[in-house]
């Protein structure tokens, strides 16, 4: 990461995510989350969005176990890893530059993913929920993974309703049928492909020494 966390926010409050995303640093070479992919293991492969896909873990994970899979991020910086990504990983993904809680998925999708990608205000939060649920085919499954605000004890420059809440997440979604929910620790992964290649939420909390942060981790589907 270049620069410390507090100057990474704007004065709007939102954070950079194009100095995250250098082209060069571990974070363009995250991959999926592994307790996103528990969520996901046993849905049949389909048309799969992946709202906020960064350097495209999910994305291209998907991809390789057979989805068609859509990913959008509002990071240049973030889609041209995942292009890159997805290339040497040989596999076709859609990859977009946009902002979701203004961008309308064109079509249904069988499977729409946002991890640690909400965005940072509760108006724009609702709007990207409000339209993934609405991109859903019937029987569709969404699922989100994203820090549990009351959790985090974070002294930075970000807005007031930066951070969101699993109730926050429920409330916008209403009307989908709720399979899991739960907020848990999120431990520094010892990743077996080793640090460098993992997507490892446990050491974001670190940097911003916040290791007893929680997550919460969200699976929902339309009714048939
Ligand atoms: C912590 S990263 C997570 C990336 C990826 N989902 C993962 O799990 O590896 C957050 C991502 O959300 C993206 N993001 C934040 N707000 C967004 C918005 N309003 N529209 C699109 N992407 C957004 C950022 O650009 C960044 O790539």
């Amino acid at each position: 990461m270049n620069g410390n966390v507090e100057e990474m926010f704007g004065t709007d409050g939102n954070f950079d995510w194009n100095r995250v995303y250098t082209g060069q640093g571990k974070r363009d070479l995250e991959v999926a989350d592994e307790k996103v992919l528990e969520l996901i293991d046993a849905l049949p492969p389909g048309r799969a969005l992946d709202l906020g896909c960064g350097a495209g873990g999910l994305a291209i994970e998907l991809a390789c176990r057979g989805w068609q899979v859509v990913g959008v991020d509002l990071s240049e910086n973030a889609i041209a890893s995942a292009r890159k990504n997805a290339e040497q990983r040989a596999v076709d993904v859609d990859l977009e530059v946009a902002d979701i809680s203004r961008w309308t998925p064109v079509g249904a999708f069988d499977l729409i993913t946002n991890c640690f990608a909400l965005p940072g205000s509760r108006e724009a939060r609702q709007s990207a929920l409000r339209k993934a649920a609405d991109a859903l085919e019937p029987g569709g499954t969404l699922v989100v993974a994203e820090w549990e605000g009351s959790t985090v004890d974070f002294q930075g420059a970000c807005s007031n309703d930066f951070w969101t809440s699993l109730d926050e997440v429920l409330s916008a979604i209403e009307g989908l049928v709720i399979d899991r929910a739960e907020i848990c620790d999120v431990p520094a992964h010892d990743h077996s492909r080793g640090e460098e290649h993992s997507h490892d939420c446990g050491r974001e909390a670190a940097e911003f020494e916040c290791s007893d942060w929680k997550a919460f981790y969200l699976r929902a589907h339309r009714a048939a």
